[in-house]
């Protein structure tokens, strides 16, 4: 059961893991969009961050209308990003830093533009017709059931000329695959096969709890704890399409693949409560997911009891399972952090990301504390948001918005006259990485701090995670120990100041608050404090 505990650390356990929305990152090309090179470009400072590895949403051929979860062709890279050989520079420049690149693989859906989809729509004889899913209208005529699409609507579509109807669980321009099909496997396998041969280290996987449907098509039983209000998604319980046995069936497929190859890794996009979700990450005899990635953080409410409760069921469960830990605040689908937890907490919400047990997962501008852009309606561009205009919390162009680099026009996104695809923060020429280099006190340099702690402290990456009682509930203390290092974690969640007495003992190794405070001084509002025992 101890598969991936004992023994030297791979990688993807003692690294961590640095998210780039390519779109937003740098553009070297002046239309305002990033692209691969300018990625390549700014790898030094990816690697001047600690982290271990890149993982870029998707850069295939798409039409983008859900900037690039939408494939047209896997094997690929959209112009709007670049070429091959332009990827092969960055898979080259981001080894000899030292640094790993990750892929976005998108399994569950392609575009309605990717040749597979365009034959399959020549009719129900279509040699890749079984390559997607297709049900007759209900008997009575309409939609083949109540499933819906995570954008809002049905998540079936007519195909006027076949009478037919095909599923998507997103966009209508993002035809589900049918999975049940080996053939489509094979041709999936294979794509893993193609940029594993070029050099790409791991996969975050797109949706992959999704990956199957129960075959009955029956309808999916009312959710009672939905409000109207809430995105429509939500209104039914996905007891049928999502989660489903044949999905763990095609994961450990999927992982074969993987190990055809030396030290390559998977992290599965997994919404799931956890008792659902450690079992992606498989047993010792047939693994699945390297990593399930564990969204709690996101999830649950900022509050210090109600993180330390899920940290302890979350450490043991893992152990039980035979599985290592992750964590993540933030992603491209999810407000950014700093917007959430307040700027009060931001230092705190950091220093746990980076202290917990297990392989922390860092969305891009949020070492420098990018905020969430405010976008109007007229300026929204993600379809999420655009399908739902009743639920304004679904659009997620707040957190995609672009990487802001210097004081200077377009803070060094792109070339002063483009115009960036989103809006820039309106505190770009002030938060931004050139002005945070220059300041040792700056988010980005306590970001570096961080990571440079669990480059000397061996414990903070392997050593085991306790939980500490103190009689505080705005406070969360824990330890993190070797047999030769003991470190102690102390976070206050709140804005008084905390006397924790006994607790603390030994050296000050790090404070949010940029000083070097004893380690039994009283902690300070909003602290975060790392202590070496
Ligand atoms: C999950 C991705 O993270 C999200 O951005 C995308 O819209 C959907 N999957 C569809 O691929």
């Amino acid at each position: 059961m101890t598969q991936h505990l004992s023994g030297e650390l791979k990688w993807w356990q003692s690294g961590i893991i640095y998210q780039i929305y390519p779109r937003s990152y740098q553009d070297t090309g002046g239309d305002g969009v990033g692209d691969l090179r300018g990625i390549t470009q700014r790898l030094p400072y990816v690697a001047s961050l600690g982290v271990t590895a890149v993982w870029l949403s998707p850069i295939f051929k798409s039409p983008m209308r859900d900037f690039g979860y939408d494939v047209a062709d896997y094997c690929d890279i959209d112009p709007l990003f670049g070429t091959l050989d332009d990827f092969a520079a960055l898979v080259a420049e981001a080894h000899r830093l030292g640094l790993k690149v990750m892929l976005d693989y998108v399994p569950n859906h392609t575009s309605d533009e990717h040749a597979w989809f365009q034959e399959a729509l020549r009719g129900k004889d279509s040699s890749k017709r079984d390559w997607y899913v297709w049900r007759d209208p209900a008997p009575g005529g309409g939609l083949p059931n109540n499933w819906k699409s995570f954008f809002g609507g049905p998540a079936w579509t007519l195909d006027p000329a076949s009478g037919q109807y095909y599923l998507h669980q997103f966009l209508p321009t993002q035809p589900d695959l049918n999975w049940r099909n080996p053939v489509v496997r094979q041709a999936m396998f294979d794509v893993l096969r193609f940029w594993m041969k070029r050099g790409v280290d791991g996969f975050r996987v797109d949706v992959i709890w999704l990956l199957a449907e129960d075959e009955r098509f029956l309808d999916e039983p009312a959710n009672p704890d939905w409000k109207p209000g809430e995105v429509e998604h939500n209104s039914v319980l996905h007891v049928y399409t999502q989660d489903q046995p044949e999905t763990h069936q095609y994961i450990r497929e999927m992982r074969q693949v993987l190990d055809e190859f030396d030290d390559r890794m998977m992290v599965g996009e997994i919404y799931l409560p956890l008792d659902q979700l450690l079992p992606y990450a498989g047993t010792p005899d047939a693994p699945m997911v390297h990593l399930p990635f564990n969204f709690h953080l996101i999830q649950l409410p900022w509050d210090a009891h109600a993180i330390r409760e899920f940290a302890d069921r979350y450490d043991a469960a893992s152990r039980a399972a035979g599985a290592w830990p992750n964590w993540v605040l933030g992603n491209h689908d999810q407000h950014r952090f700093k917007s959430r937890v307040g700027a009060a907490q931001y230092r705190v919400a950091q220093t746990l990301l980076l202290t917990l047990r297990g392989t922390p997962t860092v969305y891009y501008g949020d070492e420098i504390g990018m905020q969430d852009v405010p976008i109007p309606f007229e300026q929204m561009v993600d379809p999420a948001g655009l399908q739902q205009p009743d639920s304004p919390a679904a659009g997620r162009d707040p957190e995609r918005t672009p990487m802001q680099w210097d004081a200077s026009p377009n803070a060094g996104f792109t070339s002063a006259q483009a115009r960036p695809w989103l809006p820039l923060a309106g505190d770009a020429a002030e938060i931004n990485v050139a002005a945070q280099e220059a300041d040792p006190r700056s988010d980005l340099n306590y970001f570096r701090a961080l990571t440079r702690l669990r480059a000397d402290f061996p414990a903070l990456v392997r050593g085991e995670y306790r939980s500490l009682d103190t009689e505080f509930d705005d406070v969360l203390a824990f330890e993190r120990t070797t047999a030769t290092e003991q470190l102690v974690v102390l976070l206050n969640f709140g804005p008084l100041a905390r006397e924790l007495g006994s607790l603390v003992s030994g050296s000050t190794l790090l404070s949010s608050l940029g000083d070097q405070p004893e380690a039994a001084a009283p902690l300070r509002p909003n602290e975060a404090r790392i202590i070496k025992r």
